[in-house]
This record gives structure tokens, sequence and C-alpha cells, in this order.
């Protein structure tokens, strides 16, 4: 069985949350697209692991974890992972395989991303500042370096050399530190030294476990509504969050997978700038933030909260061509006396689909609600939808009948324990 678990909103929906709990049964668990802009938490008997480029199912006893070609690795935050991972006793020999394609996000490219951010000043995107979209760039332009080049020392050094002196170039433009290129180099040797017997044909590993049907998850990273196509451009990342992606970032045919699970979290929340047409500015958003612990997992950053928003969500679920739901922080709403659900989009008193909207059209729309009343039982925990107030499930309903998707999982907490298979 192949399954997909992508994030249906703007990220931090629950993935890794969701991915973990897959993997239980998996044979193998894969990352194939974007960089540690990704923060996926784990939670185990209370203890949270965050998890930014190492796929999130590594703590299955079974799962092999990839890190697929379409993945930018920047190899200081992939080390520093497996260091902690082998602190707590997970053995990554034989577990964890790297994909000599997948680029590498250099000094220079951390430095660009600061520096765009900088000189746009207040019209700054609110990228993670980890070199995502510099990095993507270089790879879309035929100058990018890989893993492969890693692998390769010559071949590496001569490129670095290359790049770095046309991007200090750049860097001075913006009368910033250029990049101390020895040092780098001397710095990426020892990062190649311990990324090294990790690095495998990770298209032989996949294509082989399809073949065997072996049980495999793929794991996406952020939300579609950061799609570099499909999102509000340029409020983005810089890859494609699609079922498609998996093909291109791993080498494994669409075809193949046998569920695709939006996660959908209750409400929404985004980090970063750009539109978001149901957010929430009176104090509900304050009690969802701080009850809900809603702070980037990344870079710690206070996220903004939103109604959920379906009509956006029935957008995402199309594109990715979604046949399963993962609700989650179903439990955070608890509390609220009125629960509200967007349900449409009105711009200039007609309506608009969320597909017509570039970002200048979503500042301005005006969502069309429908009201729930709340519940007031803690629900954290649950494991029988039994335990859940009429109030909740018809909420849930609610969400079933107009995505026309099962809801299949409803998480209630956390912790890996904490949900209800409906
Ligand atoms: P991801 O990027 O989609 O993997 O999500 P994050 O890990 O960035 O953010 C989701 C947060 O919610 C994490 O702290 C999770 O541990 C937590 N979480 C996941 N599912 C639930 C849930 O159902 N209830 C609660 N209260 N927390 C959850
Ligand atoms: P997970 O995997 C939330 C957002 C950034 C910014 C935009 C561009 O944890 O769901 P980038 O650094 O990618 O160039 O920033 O994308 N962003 C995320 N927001 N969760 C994420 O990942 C994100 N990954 C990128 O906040 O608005
Ligand atoms: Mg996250």
């Amino acid at each position: 069985m192949i399954q997909l678990v992508v994030g249906s909103q703007w990220g931090d929906e629950g993935k890794g949350k969701m991915v973990d709990l897959l993997s239980q049964k998996a044979d193998y668990a894969v990352r194939f697209h974007g960089g540690n802009n990704a923060g996926h938490t784990v939670v185990l008997n209370g203890k949270k692991h965050p998890f930014h480029l190492v796929p999130s199912g590594i703590f299955s006893k079974k799962a092999k974890a990839v890190i697929a070609n379409g993945v930018i690795i920047d190899p200081q935050v992939l080390i520093a992972e497996m260091d902690n991972l082998e602190k707590e006793g997970v053995r990554l020999k034989n577990k964890l395989f790297i994909s000599p394609r997948a680029h590498l996000i250099m000094p220079y490219h951390k430095a660009l991303d600061e520096a765009y951010e900088n000189a746009r000043g207040k019209n700054k995107l609110g990228t993670t500042r980890r070199g995502i979209g510099p990095t993507y760039a270089d790879k879309v332009s035929y100058n990018g370096i890989r893993v492969y080049e890693l692998v390769n020392w010559p071949s590496f050094v001569e490129k670095f050399k290359f790049q770095a002196a046309i991007k200090n170039k750049i860097l001075k433009l913006f009368r910033v530190e250029p990049i101390d290129i020895n040092r780098e180099l001397k710095i990426f040797h020892g990062y190649r030294q311990r990324l090294l017997p990790y690095v495998v044909d990770t298209f032989q590993l996949l294509q082989k476990a399809v073949d065997n049907k072996k049980n495999i998850v793929f794991e996406g990273a952020h939300g579609v509504m950061l799609d570099v196509d499909w999102s509000p451009y340029p409020y983005s990342t810089g890859s494609n969050i699609t079922t498609g992606a998996v093909n291109t970032g791993s080498g494994v045919s669409n075809f193949a997978i046998d569920y695709v699970w939006a996660v959908v979290k209750a409400y929404l929340s985004r980090v970063g700038g750009g539109p978001l047409p149901t957010e929430i500015i009176d104090k509900n958003a304050d009690y969802i933030r701080e009850k809900g612990h809603e702070y980037g997992t990344t870079t710690g950053r206070p996220r903004r909260i939103g109604w959920l928003d379906l009509e956006m969500v029935k957008f995402t679920t199309r594109l990715i061509s979604a046949n399963r739901l993962a609700i989650t922080r179903l439990d955070i709403l608890t509390g609220l006396p009125k629960l509200k659900i967007c349900i449409g989009y009105y711009l200039n008193g007609k309506k608009i689909s969320q597909s017509e909207c570039g970002y200048n059209e979503m500042a301005k729309l005006t969502p069309r609600y429908q009201t729930f009343s709340g519940w007031q039982e803690d629900i954290s925990g649950a494991t029988k939808l039994n335990q859940l107030p009429k109030n909740c499930k018809k909420y849930l309903r609610f969400i079933e009948s107009f995505l026309k998707i099962p809801i299949k999982i409803i998480s209630t907490g956390a912790d890996r324990h904490d949900y209800i298979k409906a």
C-alpha cells in the first residue's frame, strides 16, 4: 500500500503526527520535496520531537527513512538531526537513505534569502530565511550543487568555488558579508564524511519497494496553499506540494498511490506574509493561539489564526486528488461558544472561487460563513467517536459532506495515541 500525506492549508496541519502514525506499519517513510523550512512534530509519551529533514516516520521500528531527490538539504541541519536521533538511540545505519540527486542548500543561499527579505522591507514575504527560494532557483537555472557533487569531491570544490565567487559579488551589492570560500570548503568536507555512508540510489530502492508491494508513506512538507504554482504567488514556497510531486521528487509514479490523505486542521494557521481571507482578528485568535501553542516549529514566530476555510480546502483537496481526510487539532476548539466555517467567497458582491484568485483578489475577499455552536467538553485524547459531543460531530459531518471525502482519522491531541479511527 502506498500512502501520501499532504497539508491541505498553509502548513502546520499536523502532518508529522500523521506520518508517524501511518509509518508504524510502513516499510518506507519518504520525504520527496521541500527543505528544512518544514517543521514537523512527533510527540511520543509527552516528549516533542521536531523534524526538519529526516522523515517523521523514523521512529517506526520497521520503516526505512528516505530523503529522495526532490528534497533540498542543508547538511548542517540534517547532521544535527541525525546526531540527535543517534543520541536518542535510533540507529541510522541501513535505516536512513539519501539521494545523490538531492540539491544542497549552501551558505550563500541562506545569505541571499536573508538579503532579499531585508531588501523587500515592508513588502517582505516572511520566508523562513533557510535559503529555500534561492536553492530551488539555482536548481532550475543549472547552478545547483547536489549531494552527487559532495560524493565526487573534486567536482564539489570546482562548482562551489565558481558559484560562491558569483554569489559573493551579488552579496556585495546587498552590502552583506561575503562567504569565506576556503572555510566553507573545510566545513563541507566534514559534512561529506558524515553523510557519505547514507547516500544510495533511492530511485532503485523505491522502485524495488513498489514492485514488492511494500508499504510506503510519502511525507508532504508545507501546505498546498504554499505550492509554487497554486499559491497566491509570490506568497509561496519553492516547491510543488501536489500528488505529482511524488513522481518528480522520488521517481515513484503517482498512479501507484492508493491513498492521498489531506490533513485538515480544524481551523487555520499561517506563518509569514500574504493574504489570509478567514483571518481572525478578535480575541478568538488569541484563545486559539495560546491554547494551541501556535508558534512556528522552525522559526518560533507566532502563527496567524483563521477560521476553517472550506472553499480553499475544496480547491486544495481537488488539486491533490485527496481520497481521505485526517482532521487535526479539534481539541483546541473546545471552549469557543461559536465556530465559523467559510463556505465560499464574494468579491465586489459577486461569487468568486479560490482558483480565480491571485493575492490581490484574496486580500479583498468577503468570506461567506456558516456558523456552528461550539462545545465545552474537553475532548483531548479521545479515542472513540462516542466521546465527541453532539456539536463537535455536527462540525465534522459538515466538513465531510461539503468536501465529499471521508474523514478517516480525527486527531484529538499531539501524542501518537490521541486519535479516533472514523
Ligand atoms: P506539521 O508541520 O504539519 O507537521 O505540523 P507542526 O508539527 O508544525 O504543527 C502541528 C502541532 O500540533 C505540533 O505541535 C503537533 O504536535 C500538534 N498536533 C498535531 N495534531 C494535534 C491534535 O490533534 N491536537 C493537538 N492539540 N495538537 C496536535
Ligand atoms: P510545514 O512543513 C508553515 C512559509 C513561510 C513563508 C513561505 C516561504 O511545517 O508545514 P520559505 O522559507 O519556504 O521560502 O518561506 O512559506 N512556509 C511554511 N509555513 N509551515 C511550513 O512547513 C512552511 N514552509 C514554508 O512561512 O510564508
Ligand atoms: Mg510545521
